[in-house]
């Protein structure tokens, strides 16, 4: 495991590692246990899209590891000019132990870890947020004791997320239900390789148009925005037609009693979700937010320590 780039890359195992240290991890930061493991190491961090979680949580991990985490706005590194990846890459190896990106296209990232000797890892493209997944696992794990045999549902746009959401599912046995409106179904590859590793899991995928149907009995609920980055131009359109896959109270009844509410932030209220139920008791959101924390320390201990 050089780089973290996708979790369908990764085994069963590879994920149910990180996972545990990153419980590991959490407890002994709330213990007051120092754990050094990046010290004298330095992680870039680029950025071509906004973020407030993914910033913050790695620039803190890597410190609390001991390391340094350097921030590369696209807007003031000459990638942001036209130089392109392989130098980029050829140039960032010689001074960095670790690369974390977040861009538009996912095959710059693969080509990113491609030339680079050092750990990359995609902290957002397009087409898939795999750190965002591990943290919303740990949570899942952390509110319900286990995770084989419980049932996912993600209600909304065919985006990033319920892309990770599925790959991440099939690799610790959750069932996974998407629910997508037909023109905004998740992408067909990612789709492909989802049933492929749905086939060595213990756990089933469920795609349909029908929210109801993808919520019945679920223990985890999971929305997203329905206008995710660099799609601001379709955003009237989109949010009338994503409308009937509102997560509101009506629909989140239809759970499991005991569901949590899951969204990766950031959240629009009134729209993919109402106050109601993010804002209500079964809601585990911030739980979210402080895990992508400890995941991502678990995932920069792997594959720089
Ligand atoms: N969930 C998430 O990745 O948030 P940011 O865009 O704030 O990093
Ligand atoms: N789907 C969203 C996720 C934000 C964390 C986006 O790509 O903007």
């Amino acid at each position: 495991m050089k780089d973290l780039i996708s979790l369908h890359d990764l085994t069963s195992n590879e994920v149910k590692n990180l996972l545990s240290l990153g419980l590991k991890l959490k407890d002994e930061l709330k213990k007051g246990i120092p754990h050094p493991i990046l010290k004298g190491k330095t992680l870039g961090m680029i950025f071509t899209k906004s973020s407030t979680r993914t910033r913050v949580s790695f620039e803190v991990g890597m410190t609390q590891l001991g390391g340094y985490p350097l921030f590369l706005s696209s807007n003031d590194i000459q990638l942001g000019r036209g130089e392109t990846i392989h130098d980029t890459a050829k140039v960032l190896e010689r001074y960095l132990d670790g690369i974390m990106i977040r861009t538009y296209a996912h095959s710059d990232v693969i080509e990113l870890a491609e030339e680079a000797d050092i750990p990359v890892i995609n902290a957002l493209t397009d087409l898939l947020h795999p750190c965002q997944v591990l943290a919303d696992l740990m949570t899942a794990y952390e509110h319900k004791g286990k995770l084989e045999g419980l049932k996912f549902a993600y209600i909304g746009d065919g985006n990033n997320m319920a892309h990770s959401i599925m790959y991440g599912c099939a690799k610790v046995g959750v069932n996974c239900a998407i629910a997508t409106p037909d023109d905004y179904q998740c992408d067909a590859g990612v789709v492909e390789n989802a049933k492929e590793d749905f086939k060595s899991s213990s756990a089933e995928l469920l795609l349909t148009n029908d929210p109801e149907k993808a919520i019945a009995g679920a223990d985890i609920v999971y929305t997203d925005t329905w206008v995710s980055m660099g799609m601001e131009a379709e955003k009237a359109e989109r949010q009338r037609v994503f409308m009937p896959y509102q997560v509101n109270k009506a629909l989140f009844e239809k759970a499991a009693e005991d569901a949590i509410f899951m969204h990766c932030l950031p959240a629009y209220r009134g729209f993919e979700v109402t106050e109601d139920v993010i804002d209500g008791p079964q809601s585990v959101i911030f739980d979210e937010a402080e895990n992508r924390l400890h995941a991502q320390k678990a995932v920069m201990a792997t594959l720089m320590g």
